[in-house]
C-alpha cells in the first residue's frame, strides 16, 4: 500500500522531561494529588480482575508507571508484593513517602518502562493503570507491551485501565514519522487543584506529548496491539468514566490480559 506520510516534531527525551516537570509543578505547588485512594472506577474494575485472575496473596506485581504510586500501595495493603516503577523520580519520591505514611511496604524504583532492568519472568502480573494513554507513537507502545511480556512469568496476567476512543485512531494508509528535534514544542495547559487546606491553586505543565499525536486507541486497536506483543485477552471493555457531574464523561478501557 502507498502510505501518506505525516512528520511529527518530538522533543528528544521528553518523557522524562514532560513528567518529571508535571510532577514538580503539581507537588510543588502544595496541591493534593491522588492521595487518598484508588479513583472508584480504577478500584472497581481491579476488584473484578482480581477475582478473575484468582491472583494468589503475595504475588510479586509491577505497576508500570506509578506515579505517586497509590494503586501500588492499595494493592500491595491487599497482599501482595508490589513495586511501582516510574520514570520521574519527584514521583517516586513522593510515592515512597506516601508509602510509609499508609503502612504499605510496596517499593519503588525510578526507570523506564520501555526498557526495565528487570530480567525476563520475574513478575506474577503487571498493572497498567492510565500509563499506555500517555504514550502516543505506535513504536513505543509496542515496545513497552513487548517488554510487559518479557518480564512477565509465563501464565502472568496483566491489568489494563486506560484512555480509550470510540473509533479507531490509527490510519491504515498514513504513516507517522517521529522526527527528535532539540525545540521544545510541547504546549502548557493549565488545572486548577485543591490543597490539604481547602484552597484553590493553578498549576501549569506539559501536555503529555507533541501535538499529533494521540495515546487513545480504539478496543480494536488496543486488542490488536496486545496481541502483537503475545497477550491474549480474557475480557474488555469499555465505559464511561464520570467523576463527577461537572466534569464530562471520558471513555476509558479495562482489559484482563494473559502471557500465553
Ligand atoms: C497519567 S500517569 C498515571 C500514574 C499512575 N498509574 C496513576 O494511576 O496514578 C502516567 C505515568 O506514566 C509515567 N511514565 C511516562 N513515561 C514513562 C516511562 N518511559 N517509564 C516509566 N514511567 C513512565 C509518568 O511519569 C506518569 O507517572
Amino acid at each position: 500500500m502507498n502510505q501518506r506520510r505525516r512528520k511529527i516534531k518530538a522533543p528528544r527525551n521528553y518523557y522524562y522531561r514532560v513528567h518529571e516537570e508535571r510532577y514538580r509543578s503539581i507537588l510543588g505547588s502544595g496541591a493534593s494529588f491522588r492521595d487518598k485512594g484508588m479513583q472508584s472506577y480504577v478500584a472497581r474494575a481491579w476488584q473484578e480482575f482480581k477475582a478473575f485472575s484468582g491472583l494468589a496473596t503475595g504475588s510479586k506485581g509491577l505497576e508500570s508507571g506509578c506515579g505517586t504510586g497509590i494503586n501500588t500501595i492499595n494493592i500491595s495493603l491487599e497482599g501482595f508484593d508490589m513495586l511501582g516503577l516510574d520514570i520521574s523520580s519527584t514521583a517516586i519520591k513522593k510515592a515512597s513517602t506516601l508509602a510509609e505514611e499508609k503502612g504499605s511496604d510496596a517499593r519503588f524504583e525510578v526507570g523506564d518502562m520501555f526498557e526495565t532492568r528487570f530480567p525476563e519472568a520475574s513478575f506474577d502480573f503487571i498493572v497498567n493503570i492510565w500509563t499506555l494513554h500517555v504514550v502516543g507513537e505506535q513504536q513505543m507502545r509496542d515496545r513497552h507491551l513487548r517488554e510487559c511480556s518479557r518480564i512477565l512469568k509465563s501464565g502472568g496476567w496483566f491489568f489494563l485501565h486506560n484512555e480509550s476512543s470510540e473509533r479507531d485512531i490509527l490510519d491504515p494508509e498514513e504513516e507517522i514519522i517521529i522526527e527528535e528535534v532539540d525545540k521544545w514544542n510541547i504546549p502548557e495547559h493549565t488545572k486548577t487543584f485543591t490543597k490539604a487546606n481547602g484552597k484553590e491553586v493553578q498549576v501549569s505543565f506539559p501536555a503529555h506529548m507533541p501535538e499529533g499525536l494521540s495515546g487513545r486507541r480504539s478496543l480494536r486497536e488496543h486488542h490488536e496491539e496486545l496481541n502483537r506483543a503475545g497477550f491474549k485477552i480474557l475480557k474488555s471493555w469499555e465505559e464511561i468514566m464520570k467523576p463527577s457531574l461537572e466534569v464530562q464523561g471520558n471513555r476509558i478501557m479495562v482489559a484482563f490480559v494473559r502471557k500465553v
